[in-house]
C-alpha cells in the first residue's frame, strides 16, 4: 500500500492499495469519529461495490445507509444533488458523521458538493473506484454538479477527510472508462514527469500502485501550491480548452478522456508548428495516445472550436490561458489573444 499525505486547507492521506475496500470501515474510523456514515453510489457500482464497503462501515461501529442513483454524467444534477440532501437529513446525519463517495467522477463530485454544502460542511470520504477518479477528479478538492446550460457550473473547494483508491476495483470497469482515465494519466506525464510518461510506455496493469501513486503526487503537488487554481493549476487544463469545445460540439458523444487526447495532440502540433516546441515532443505525444487507443483527430472544424473557446470558463477578458508544452514533462502557461488563439488552433488542425 501507499499513501500521499496532501496539506491543502485540510491535511488528509491518500490510500493507494489492492483490496482496501475492505478496510474501508477501520481507515475512515481512523480519521472521522462520528456515528453515522451515509454511503452516496450509482446502480452499477453498488450492485459490484457497495454491500462490501457497507459492512466494513458496520464492522467499524457504524450505523450506515445507502443512497443509490443512476449511473451516467445525466445525473450529476441539482435534482439528484438534493436528493442526495434529503437522504442526509432522513439518516440524521450530523457535521461529525460521514458521507462516504464510493464510484466515479460523478459521484465523487455531486457527493463531495453535499458534503460540503449541507449543515455548512460534514466530514467527507471519497472511494474513487474509475481510473480518472483515482488520478484526478479525487485529488484537489474540487466539488459541482452540472447545470442544463453547462457542466461544472456550481460546485464549491472542498478537501475530503480521506480518500481510499482500491485499484482491484479497476478490474471490472468498462474499458472505454478505463481509456478516458489514461487520457488524464498522459497528460500529467506530459505537464510534469517524463518519467512518468516513459513508464506508460510500458503495460501500465502491473504497474497500477505505483502509476496511481506518480499522478496522486503529481496533481497533488500542484493542488497544494494552488488550491483554488489562480496560477499553477491552470497547467493541469493542458488539452482542455480544446477538449472541452470537441465534447461541447459533438453534443458530449466524444467523452471528456477522448476530447482531451485530441486536444493534447492539436496544443502539441500548435505549438511545434509556432516553433514552441520540437516535432519529437508533438510526435511523442501522438504516439503514446495511439498507444491508448485514444483518437487523435476529429470531425470538428477550427472554426466550430474557436467559438467554443471564446466561452471558456477559463478565459479572462479578452484573453485566454493556454498550455504550451516546450518538452515532455515541462509545460508553460501563455496568454494568447482571441485572434492569437484562433491562428494556433488552425495550425494544431491541419495536416
Ligand atoms: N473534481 C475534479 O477535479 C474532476 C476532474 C476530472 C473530472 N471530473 C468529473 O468526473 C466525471 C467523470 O468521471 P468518471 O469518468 O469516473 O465517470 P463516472 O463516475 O460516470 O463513471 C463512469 C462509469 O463507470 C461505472 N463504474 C465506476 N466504477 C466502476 C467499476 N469499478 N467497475 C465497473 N463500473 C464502474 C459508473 O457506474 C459509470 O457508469 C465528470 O463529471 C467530470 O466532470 C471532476
Ligand atoms: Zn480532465
Amino acid at each position: 500500500m501507499r499513501s500521499v499525505t496532501i496539506n491543502a486547507s485540510k491535511t488528509y492521506d491518500i490510500l493507494i492499495g489492492d483490496g482496501l475496500l475492505s478496510q474501508a470501515g477501520e481507515k475512515i474510523a481512523a480519521v472521522c469519529k462520528g456515528e453515522s456514515a451515509l454511503i452516496v453510489t450509482d446502480d452499477a457500482v453498488n450492485a459490484l461495490y457497495g454491500s462490501a464497503v457497507e459492512q466494513s462501515l458496520q464492522k467499524a461501529g457504524y450505523k450506515t445507509d445507502r443512497f443509490v442513483f443512476q449511473n451516467g454524467e445525466q445525473s450529476k444534477n441539482l435534482e439528484t444533488y438534493t436528493s442526495i440532501l434529503s437522504a442526509l437529513a432522513k439518516t440524521n446525519i450530523s457535521r461529525s458523521d460521514v458521507l462516504v463517495a464510493l464510484g466515479g467522477g460523478v459521484t465523487g463530485d455531486m457527493a463531495g458538493f453535499a458534503a460540503a454544502t449541507y449543515l455548512r460542511g460534514i466530514r467527507f470520504v471519497q472511494i474513487p473506484t474509475t481510473l480518472l477518479a483515482m488520478v484526478d477528479s479525487s485529488v484537489g478538492g474540487k466539488t459541482a454538479v452540472d447545470l442544463p446550460s453547462g457542466k461544472n457550473q456550481v460546485g464549491v473547494f472542498y478537501q475530503p477527510d480521506i480518500v481510499l483508491c482500491d485499484y482491484s476495483t479497476l478490474k471490472t470497469l468498462p474499458e472505454e472508462f478505463f481509456t478516458d482515465g489514461c487520457a488524464e494519466v498522459i497528460k500529467h506525464g506530459v505537464i510534469l514527469s517524463a518519467e512518468l510518461f516513459d513508464l506508460l510506455k510500458k503495460p501500465i496493469l502491473p504497474q497500477m500502485e505505483d502509476i496511481i501513486a506518480r499522478n496522486v503526487t503529481i496533481k497533488s503537488d500542484i493542488v497544494m501550491q494552488d488550491e483554488r487554481e489562480t496560477g499553477i493549476r491552470q497547467i493541469l487544463n493542458f488539452g482542455h480548452t480544446i477538449g472541452h469545445g470537441i465534447e461541447k460540439h459533438s453534443n458530449y458523444r466524444i467523452s471528456h478522456g477522448k476530447a482531451v487526447a485530441i486536444g493534447m495532440v492539436v496544443a502539441s502540433r500548435g505549438a511545434w508548428r509556432m516553433g514552441l516546441c520540437s516535432e519529437d515532443c508533438h510526435t511523442e505525444i501522438v504516439d503514446m495516445v495511439k498507444q491508448y487507443r485514444l483518437p487523435d483527430k476529429t470531425d470538428i472544424t477550427p472554426e466550430q472550436l474557436i467559438s467554443a473557446a471564446f466561452f471558456d470558463k477559463k478565459r479572462s477578458g479578452k484573453n485566454i490561458s493556454l498550455i504550451i508544452p516546450e518538452k515532455i514533462g515541462k509545460c508553460v502557461i501563455k496568454s494568447f489573444s482571441m485572434d492569437e488563439l484562433a491562428a494556433f488552433i488552425k495550425m494544431g488542425m491541419s495536416k
